[in-house]
Formats: structure tokens, C-alpha cells, sequence
């Protein structure tokens, strides 16, 4: 059988690969703690499982979906919009409901990009950023993030011819993997570095509800400029424990809409009615379950910090987002510090390096784990001795 080249590009996906080194260990006897992927341990709030089982009794909800999904999901998506970020948008052109964010971010760039043209991804980064651009027959111009700009890209250090053939670039604040925060005034300059080179700027929101000490993460689209270039994507898989149910949308820039819109109607038939209508409920029913969820994590995140730091790890404490971004001790490369991690104490972490070259130093701890593992697992980290690295 001959397979694509595009195949062959394409390195595991990372989630996939610590998923069967788990299931490997757990048949084996250990009993692992995983800080690996963000998928939150808790459950859908009872109201939206409710709206499920009603609307999986209704028949016009067991055909096709529209692509562009119910004109009332898309009412109550820009309900939320402008109830949460005062952010004004048409339901019917602004608006694109999505089978999760990932789906829509890996589409996005068969819109904008042809082959031999060049995306500006930022590294470490969300992987489907730079896997999308692949699938376009694209060309990735890395911009990396370094903590000493506070994880945000360069935009001055992109040379000026790659600035002029790029047609798109990534954001994604609140940041996975590095927990990072933009202000308005980041997007700001991002907007007009965009406008000035006729790039689509597209930003990556969905993290945007979870932040800590009353820090609350804007929306890009609050921004002046931002609607004329861009789009931004966002999820309702960690706002609300979704992730298992795939819902998520696009919003902006009508023409970029209608783009995406085109393409998905092309391959995907939409969501599931029954999943439309759980969103509904999410987006425009109360919205409690959001703080108790930010309020949990946050015990995490403290408690996570405070075993690291025992171990003589600096960590920055983030300020948004499911994740902690460890520095690994001196003399480890990130792969080696979670395969020790895992081997020694049956603890999973993500290393840095699977979101890119400059995640490497760094391992990566999500916070989507159960209040009495994630203390098993500090209380691990805590009185382990960090054995000398490979040749160290
Ligand atoms: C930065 C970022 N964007 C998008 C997604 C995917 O969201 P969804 O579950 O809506 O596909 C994730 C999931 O981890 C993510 O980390």
C-alpha cells in the first residue's frame, strides 16, 4: 500500500503515544498519576447532561445537522460573546459552530493556505497549528516563545520577506503549553503587524475562562482591527467539562466565516443536534459551575507549585489556563525528566519538546486531575530524590 508523503510528516501525536505508555503501565500493576493531558476530571454540569437526554428524545435531532448548526446555537454563541466580552457579533455571518476548537483550527488553514505558502507558528505551541499548515502542503515560519518576552512572539524578528509571503498567524492566549497571558495592548500590535502585511490573524481562546486571583482573559476581538483580519476560535470543552461531547466555535470576520464554513461543508455534516442543544444550555444558563471549576483548579495549581518547588523547581504561577510550565533541573532534556518521572515514581507529565523545539527544557503538568491524585502525585514529587541525569 503506498500512503501520502503528508503520512509520513506527521510525528505520533503526542496525547496518543502517553496514552498507550499509561495503559502499558496501569496492565502492569503500577498505579500511575497522570498530570498529562487537559481534559477536565469533572463532570458536565447536570443541567447541560439534562438538556442531552431531552433532546435525544426528539426525532428531528436524530438526521443531518447543518454544518452551520442551529441558527439558535449560533444566537446563544454570540449571546455569550457579548455577555462576557461585550463583543457584538451577527449570528448569522459572524459565527460558526464547530465539532470542538481543534476541528476548526486544523480546517482553517485549507483557507487560507495553498501549498509552498507560509503560516506564522509560534513554538511551543498547540501541535495543530503547525499540522494543519502541513495538510495545506504549507510551510510553518516558527516564532518562538521565550520566557523573557513572557511567551509572546517577536514580531520585530521575523525577517521581512517572510513577513510579506505569510498569509496566516497563530495565537493562542490564555497559552498551552506555557500558561502565558496577552494584554490588549499585545494584540494590539499583533493586529497591525496583520493589517500591514495582509496576514489572517487567528487566535486561540480556549482558555479564556479559566483564570486565577482575579485575573479574567480578554477576548482579541476586543480589540480595534481585530474583526477586519481575523477570527477566533474557541471551545466549550474546558469552560464547561465538554471535551468528550466536541463543541466549539469560530467568530469574526464574516468573509473568513463564510470561508470555513465552505470547507466544512465540504467534509464534515456538523454537530450532533443533541450536543447543539447542550451548548445552548451551557452558553446562555448559569454560569456558576465555571467559577466552581476555577476554584478547584486553582487548589490544584497551588498545591502542584508547591510540591515543584519542593523539588527545587522555579515556577512561574500562572495566572490562566489548565497547565503548569516546569523548568526541568539542570543537565535534563524534557523527555529524559518525564521518562524518569514516569519510570521511577508512575508519574506522567508532558514534555516541553512535544509542542515544539523551544518547549525543550520543560515539562508540562495539566491541572485536569482529581484533587486526591494530584495530592498523591505531590506528595511523590516531594520525596523523590532527582537522580542525577544521563551522563550528569
Ligand atoms: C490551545 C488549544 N486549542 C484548542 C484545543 C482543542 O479544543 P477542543 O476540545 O474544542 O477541540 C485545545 C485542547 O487541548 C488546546 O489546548
Amino acid at each position: 500500500m503506498k500512503f501520502s508523503e503528508r503520512l509520513d510528516k506527521l510525528a505520533p501525536y503526542p496525547f496518543v503515544e502517553i496514552s498507550r505508555i499509561i495503559a502499558e503501565k496501569r496492565a502492569a500493576g503500577a498505579d500511575v498519576v497522570t498530570f498529562g493531558i487537559g481534559d477536565p476530571d469533572i463532570p458536565t454540569p447536570q443541567p447541560i447532561i439534562d438538556r442531552l437526554l431531552a433532546a435525544s428524545e426528539v426525532p428531528a435531532n436524530h438526521r443531518y445537522p447543518e454544518t452551520d448548526g442551529l441558527p439558535e446555537l449560533r444566537r446563544a454563541m454570540a449571546y455569550w460573546y457579548q455577555n462576557r466580552f461585550g463583543v457584538k457579533l451577527d449570528p448569522d455571518t459572524e459565527v460558526l459552530p464547530l465539532i470542538g476548537a481543534k476541528e476548526g483550527i486544523g480546517h482553517a488553514a485549507l483557507c487560507f493556505l495553498d501549498p509552498g505558502d507560509v503560516a506564522l507558528v509560534p513554538d511551543p505551541a498547540y501541535p495543530v497549528y503547525g499540522v494543519g499548515t502541513m495538510f495545506a502542503g504549507a510551510e510553518s515560519h516558527v516564532m518562538p516563545l521565550y520566557q523573557k518576552n513572557g511567551w509572546l512572539p517577536e514580531l520585530d524578528s521575523i525577517p521581512a520577506d517572510v513577513a510579506r509571503a505569510a498569509k496566516v498567524m497563530w495565537l493562542n492566549y490564555p497559552n498551552n503549553p506555557t500558561s502565558a497571558v496577552a494584554t490588549d495592548e499585545d494584540f494590539s500590535s499583533a493586529i497591525a503587524y496583520c493589517r500591514d502585511n495582509e496576514i489572517a490573524l487567528l487566535h486561540d481562546a480556549a482558555y479564556s475562562e479559566v483564570g486565577y486571583d482575579g485575573y479574567r482573559a480578554g477576548s482579541f476581538l476586543q480589540v480595534a482591527g481585530s474583526s477586519e483580519i481575523g477570527l477566533e476560535f474557541h471551545s466549550l470543552s474546558k469552560t464547561y467539562n465538554m471535551t468528550g461531547w466536541r463543541i466549539g466555535m469560530a467568530v469574526g470576520n464574516a468573509e473568513m466565516i463564510k470561508a470555513l464554513f465552505q470547507i466544512k461543508a465540504n467534509l464534515d455534516s456538523g454537530i450532533p443536534q443533541a450536543v447543539q442543544e447542550m451548548a445552548m444550555e451551557a452558553l446562555t444558563g448559569p454560569q456558576d459551575c465555571v467559577a466552581e471549576n476555577v476554584a478547584t483548579y486553582k487548589w490544584r495549581r497551588d498545591r502542584v507549585i508547591q510540591a515543584l518547588t519542593k523539588m527545587g523547581l522555579q515556577v512561574e504561577v500562572p495566572r490562566a489556563s489548565l497547565y503548569v510550565w516546569a523548568p526541568v533541573p539542570e543537565g535534563y532534556k524534557s523527555a529524559e525528566f518525564a521518562a524518569r518521572l514516569l519510570e521511577d515514581i508512575d508519574i506522567v507529565v508532558t514534555p516541553g519538546s512535544s509542542y515544539g523545539q523551544y518547549g525543550e527544557g520543560y515539562i508540562r503538568l495539566s491541572l485536569t486531575t482529581p484533587n486526591e491524585q494530584v495530592e498523591k502525585g505531590c506528595q511523590r514529587l516531594e520525596t523523590w530524590r532527582i537522580p542525577p541525569p544521563n551522563g550528569g
